[in-house]
């Protein structure tokens, strides 16, 4: 028997400017450019061991064996490792997260960031950062900027075939929080590969690609400033274009809920009132709070008096994916 195993740390990411609908969906080639904060202190961990005793793949998902097709998704990203690495061995993998699912936290990214890792280096492959972002892009788009550190952006050049993610400031560039007011913790009943793909039946996807080099460029250099106001208005004007995609694609896909409207609305009135915060909001009902990491504490506690928030999850700018010795 032969056994070839590694493990290794991701972080999970949320979007300022997002991404939504494919241009080429197999590959998971984004209709447009995108840029995001890694969310430090929150994780995922996983081990790979490609094992000769094993008849099949496995996974286990926080501490539970998993089947159908979420076995089925994390088997397929398998394959494309072992195509590149010419490899013929089943795995084990042994994945958790440190944060709750179904709050708000899309866990595929650090999910995927972190097996893209793990499965290549127990693979016996040596993939250099760039490389490992394109390979975690396969499992999940967003996956692919779990991998760099910091403010990362996911370039699209056209219909570029093979497209990754790069830092373009590390995470002690600007200390920024994130507060998730979670007011539902249930599973979205439409994920975002289904929502990727009727992208286009909106008649108003067109033109948010069309205008998204223009916010990449504010988004970029907001965050290269340290400019707050370019940052939220860029933010949350991304957001909502996002939003009216999803409410306007058939089938409409509406996930806000009442507490999410007014989660978006004392936001606004708090910013102008002086304090520096900001809203965006995936494909969920959860809003994620985007402060200066020293108002996390006032923030959350602010978002806790709001009638139908149910909880508040804090993280502030996360480093890179790594591997565990
Ligand atoms: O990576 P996916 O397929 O889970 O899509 C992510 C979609 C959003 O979270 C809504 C936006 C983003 O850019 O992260």
């Amino acid at each position: 028997m032969s056994y070839l195993t590694a493990t290794s740390i991701a972080c999970p990411n949320i979007a300022f400017i997002k991404y939504w609908g494919n241009c080429e969906p197999e590959a998971r080639i984004p209709a447009n450019g995108s840029i995001s904060m890694n969310l430090g202190g929150l994780h995922t961990r996983t081990q790979v061991t490609f094992d000769s005793g094993l008849a099949s793949d496995q996974l286990v998902l926080d501490g539970r064996p998993a089947s159908g097709p979420t076995l089925h998704r994390v088997s397929a990203f398998l394959d494309v490792v072992r195509h590149i690495a010419d490899l013929a061995l089943f795995a084990q993998v042994v994945s958790a997260n440190n944060f709750p699912t179904g709050a708000g936290i899309a866990s595929s990214a650090s999910g995927f960031a972190a097996l893209a890792l793990a499965a290549s280096r127990a693979a016996g492959l040596e993939l250099d950062e760039y490389e490992l972002s394109r390979l975690a892009r396969r499992g999940s788009g967003s996956a692919c900027r779990s991998v760099p550190g910091g403010f990362v952006e996911w370039e699209v050049d056209g219909c570029d075939p093979d497209s990754g993610a790069v830092s373009i400031a590390a995470a002690e560039h600007w200390p920024l929080g994130d507060c998730v007011a979670i007011v539902n913790r249930g599973h979205k009943p439409i994920g975002s590969t289904e929502g990727h793909a009727i992208a286009y039946t909106s008649p108003i996807q067109a033109a948010r690609v069309a205008d998204a080099p223009r916010r990449l460029e504010i988004c970029r250099r907001a965050i290269l400033q340290r400019d707050f106001d370019a940052l939220a208005d860029a933010m949350e004007l991304d957001s909502n274009l996002m939003h009216a995609v999803m409410m306007t694609s058939t089938p409409r896909l509406f996930y806000w809920e009442s507490p999410t409207a007014a989660v978006m609305r004392a936001v606004v009135d708090w910013r102008k009132s002086g304090l520096p915060i900001c809203y965006t909001i995936d494909a969920g009902p959860n809003v994620h709070v985007i402060c200066l990491s020293d108002k996390i504490a006032e923030v959350s506690e602010r978002l806790r008096r709001i009638s139908g928030v149910e909880e508040v999850l804090t993280a502030h700018t996360g480093g890179p994916a790594s591997f565990i010795l």
